[in-house]
């Protein structure tokens, strides 16, 4: 295949300083990185999608402070457009190519991402939505659900999940539904208790008044989807400040209440001895660690991008066009999206 040409300036998301979703600047014409610069274990890729996740939010308010400007975003798909001499067996020029990891600048047309935060795409069939949506949402409901992560569902589990109708909510309530658990879920408005019960969850009840403040009515409404009231085997809770505590008042018995977010703000510290009622495992788990090397970032993401693209597990998405970026932010901030954001390139 002959090399494409690649410009010399793209467009790209900016952040030169912390703050609020207009912190991101449109540049067109930002510097595209130079073939000299693609060293023997990197990759050029064109992007089609770079994907929005809640994380990007608080690198962009500067809970992760790093040398600033930066361009934000942790994943994306697209093509291969030049790869070091390492790796372009792996990586042939025009074939389809996913990535995820800290900081790997994808708000962007060009990212030049080392070859071990990238997963080939060998079915050139796959949707690039698709190929998104395995990163970082379908990496996380795998290592979340699974025994080589945060716990293995069974069948017959009963599993909570806050915030049902997100980007994380949608997929994870489809795999667990996928290993034959009952899944209740929590959401906000009747618009996205909707979405969720189409997801498959089996019960779907409303933690939040019409303004959005949180209400305390839905626990013993989630209790009672358990038999007998006992309480749930997992809560996959990534909302923190306004839902932990009942987390924790809703497990069963040696139950595991997994931490893995905190949209509403960190949770009111606890007790050690808190955990005794219930024998009650806590964890706050991040994929960075359930993707350590390559191998197993590659596994997880195909194995995502089977329940993905085989359609056992359906990606819901909704597209913003690159130069929206701050719209997108202040959408998913201000909980009126449902399913995953998609930048279109
Ligand atoms: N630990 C990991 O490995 C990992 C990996 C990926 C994502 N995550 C976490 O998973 C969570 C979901 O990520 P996502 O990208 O799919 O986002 P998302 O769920 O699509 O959006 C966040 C949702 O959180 C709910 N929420 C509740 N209180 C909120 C508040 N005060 N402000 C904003 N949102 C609030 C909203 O749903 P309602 O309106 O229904 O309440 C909102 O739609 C995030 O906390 C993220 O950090 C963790």
């Amino acid at each position: 295949m002959s090399t494409p040409s690649i410009p010399k300036t793209q467009t790209a998301i900016i952040l030169r300083q912390y703050g609020e979703p207009t912190a991101m600047e449109v540049d067109k014409a930002y510097k595209v990185p130079s073939l000299e610069e693609v060293t023997p274990t990197k990759v050029l890729i064109k992007n089609v999608f770079a994907g929005i996740n809640f994380i990007d939010t608080n690198v962009r308010r500067g809970k992760y402070p790093s040398q600033l400007p930066i361009i934000p975003g942790m994943e994306g798909a697209g093509t291969v457009v030049a790869a070091g001499s390492e790796v372009q067996q792996l990586f042939p020029m025009g074939s389809k190519v996913g990535y995820m990891g800290m900081g790997l600048q994808s708000y962007a047309e060009y990212a030049l991402i080392e070859a071990d935060k990238c997963v080939p795409i060998l079915d050139s069939n796959v949707s690039f939505e698709d190929i998104c949506g395995a990163m970082m949402q379908g990496m996380t409901a795998h290592y979340l659900t699974s025994a080589d992560g945060t716990y293995e569902v069974k069948k017959d589990d009963h599993v909570l999940i806050h915030a049902g109708a997100g980007g994380m909510g949608l997929l994870l309530t489809q795999v667990c539904k996928l290993k034959g658990a009952k899944v209740t879920t929590t959401v906000s408005t009747q618009q996205k208790a909707q979405k969720s019960k189409a997801a498959g969850a089996d019960n779907v009840v409303l933690y939040a008044n019409q303004d959005g403040t949180p209400t305390d009515a839905w626990v013993e409404e989630a209790r009672k989807t358990t038999p007998n009231g006992q309480g749930f085997n997992v809560i996959y809770d990534s909302v923190g400040k306004t839902t932990f505590a009942h987390s924790l008042d809703l497990i069963a018995k040696r139950g595991m209440v997994a931490l893995y977010g905190s949209a509403s703000g960190p949770p009111d510290p606890i007790q050690p001895l808190d955990l005794v009622k219930n024998s009650t495992k806590i964890t706050r788990p991040t994929l960075f660690h359930h993707v350590e090397n390559a191998i197993t970032l590659r596994h997880r993401a195909n194995e995502a991008l089977t329940w993905i693209a085989s359609g056992k597990v359906k990606f819901d998405y909704v597209k913003y066009p690159l130069d929206q970026a701050a719209k997108a932010h202040e959408d998913l901030q201000g909980r009126s999206t449902t399913g995953k954001l998609l930048l279109q390139i």
